[in-house]
């Protein structure tokens, strides 16, 4: 189901011979006969003229691509300001998440434009698949025929399915980088690395802007792709998985925590078992699901009482405008490397991960915790979601309490799953873990290894 890597960078190369479908499949949302849902690029492999290039050619283009790709990456000159850079919010320290512990970041062409979303992580992005309405998935619920509803594309509300395409918002949105194509391509043409870009895509990439920023647009695509950068899998927990370390105590019993149904039930949403195929737990379904996140009020776009962050019905995304049921829904995000952010959620309402987990399982029994109560008592729960919409809003494990029951997990539960997260984050090595054989290893543990 989900595209194998190599299959990716054919893609890309195929595009970029054929530099025109860039954009012919930007909004393809790819079904095949049973309504599965179909990586998107296999479609641009299959719309690309057949190209003449030996594998060997191919993957070389990539390379020239991707590394291109990073220079772009931290360019600021890029940016209307000349201040910012992709990296600027998206850090490499911080799994190419943000680097403060900022609800939204600012850009803009005075750099004091703030967003209204938080800045996500790029890891592990490349098993995101293509946005479908519908989504079939044997690996997830064992049986083809259940639709698991919207899922995939990139961004909080899966509106793009492409890096490429992706790449262009921040570069042109006023709040982010505040550029045009024109004013990308001079900076390109203009930049140390002018020659590399006739090199990798012909002597006349400067002919047209367009050329340019399309050019652009891709090596940033083919930079995201980077394994060892954005899908390195060297967590504690990939260590586990491969019988190279132990958890201790509190991190193996927040596992399973973590995936129990009666407990925190995360591992529905946020999958922790290898795949079908072998491959890694991604720790995300990429479902677009709406879990009542409480409205941020630091975020100045909220001072107005009428703007809603409707996620995959808008304003953002706009093709699913006035479908109700898509109001609210965001994509379940990965929690690879999640301990490196200060920020979650799609407002980045909260700052630390025990808060996040104890929205979960509070939520209901306490939403005076959460929700804004008012003079005589009333909580306001689901404040950052018109009631016409509150049906959209998950009600499963661990969010099928009332009010006044007895919270899915205790505040020591909760750091264990906190403790458990933790070994989510890449660039551990065992050698250097002198503890990393005391615990218990896979062999012991029967859920988490197949
Ligand atoms: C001002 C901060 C900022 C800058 C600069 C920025 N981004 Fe982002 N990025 C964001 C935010 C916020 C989102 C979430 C947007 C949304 O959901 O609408 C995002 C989302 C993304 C995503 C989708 C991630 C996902 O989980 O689906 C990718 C890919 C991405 N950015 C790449 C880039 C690239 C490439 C650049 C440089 C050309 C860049 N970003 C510059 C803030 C930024
Ligand atoms: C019903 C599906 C579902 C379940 C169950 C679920 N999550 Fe989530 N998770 C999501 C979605 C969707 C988001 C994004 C919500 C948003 O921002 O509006 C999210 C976001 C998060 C985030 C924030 C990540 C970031 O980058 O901002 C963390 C941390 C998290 N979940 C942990 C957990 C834990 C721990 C549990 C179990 C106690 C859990 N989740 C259960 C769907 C789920």
């Amino acid at each position: 189901m989900r595209l194998p890597f190599v299959l990716c960078t054919l893609a890309l190369a195929a595009l970029s011979a054929a530099m025109s479908g860039c954009d012919s499949h930007a909004a393809n949302t790819n079904t095949n006969a049973s309504g599965a849902a179909q990586p998107a690029a296999t479609n641009a492999v299959a719309n690309a003229a057949p190209q003449a290039q030996t594998r060997a050619e191919v993957f070389a283009h990539v390379k020239q691509m991707s590394s291109l790709g990073e220079k772009l990456f931290f360019d600021p000159s890029l940016s209307g300001s000349g201040k910012l850079a992709c990296a600027s919010c998206h850090s490499p320290s911080h799994a190419f998440g943000p680097p403060n512990a900022l609800s939204v970041q600012l850009g803009g062409n005075d750099m004091h434009q703030p967003g209204f979303r938080a800045v996500p992580s790029l890891e592990y992005l490349q098993s995101v698949p293509a946005f479908t309405r519908h989504f079939h998935d044997s690996d997830d619920e064992g049986d083809e025929s259940v639709d698991a509803g919207p899922t995939g594309g990139l961004t909080w509300d899966g509106r793009v399915d492409h890096g490429s395409d992706q790449a262009r918002i921040p570069l042109l949105s006023s709040f982010e980088m505040g550029s045009t194509p024109a004013k990308v391509a001079a900076s390109v043409k203009a930049s140390p690395y002018a020659d590399d870009f006739r090199k990798a895509f012909g002597a006349n990439v400067f002919d047209s802007d367009d050329k340019t920023f399309a050019a652009v647009l891709q090596s940033l695509e083919a930079f995201e792709q980077t394994p060892a950068k954005f899908y390195p899998y060297t967590s504690k927990f990939d260590a586990f998985l491969a019988g190279r370390a132990k958890l201790n105590d509190a991190e193996m019993h927040g596992l399973q925590l973590f995936n129990d149904e009666n407990k925190g039930n995360c591992a529905s949403c946020h999958i922790s078992q290898r795949a079908k195929d072998g491959s890694p737990p991604q720790f995300s379904d990429f479902g677009l699901i709406a879990i009542g996140v409480p409205r941020n009020r630091a975020l100045p776009i909220n001072r107005n009482p009428k703007f809603h962050d409707l996620g995959a019905c808008g304003p953002e995304r706009t093709d699913l405008k006035g479908q109700d049921e898509y109001c609210g829904t965001f994509r379940t995000p990965s929690l690879r490397n999640v301990a490196t952010r200060k920020t979650f959620f799609h407002n980045g309402i909260y700052h630390k991960l025990d808060d996040v987990v104890r929205f979960y399982v509070e939520r209901d029994t306490n939403p005076e915790k959460f929700y804004p109560v008012s003079k005589k008592g009333v909580v306001d729960k689901f404040d950052d979601l018109p009631k016409q919409y509150w049906s959209n809003i998950n009600t499963e494990p661990p969010f099928d309490r009332k009010k006044g029951d007895k919270p899915a997990l205790d505040e020591a539960e909760i750091k264990d799953v906190v403790a458990f997260l933790n070994t989510l984050t890449d660039g551990y090595d065992p050698a250097k873990d002198k503890d990393s054989q005391k615990g218990i290893g896979i062999g012991q543990m029967k859920s988490a290894s197949n």
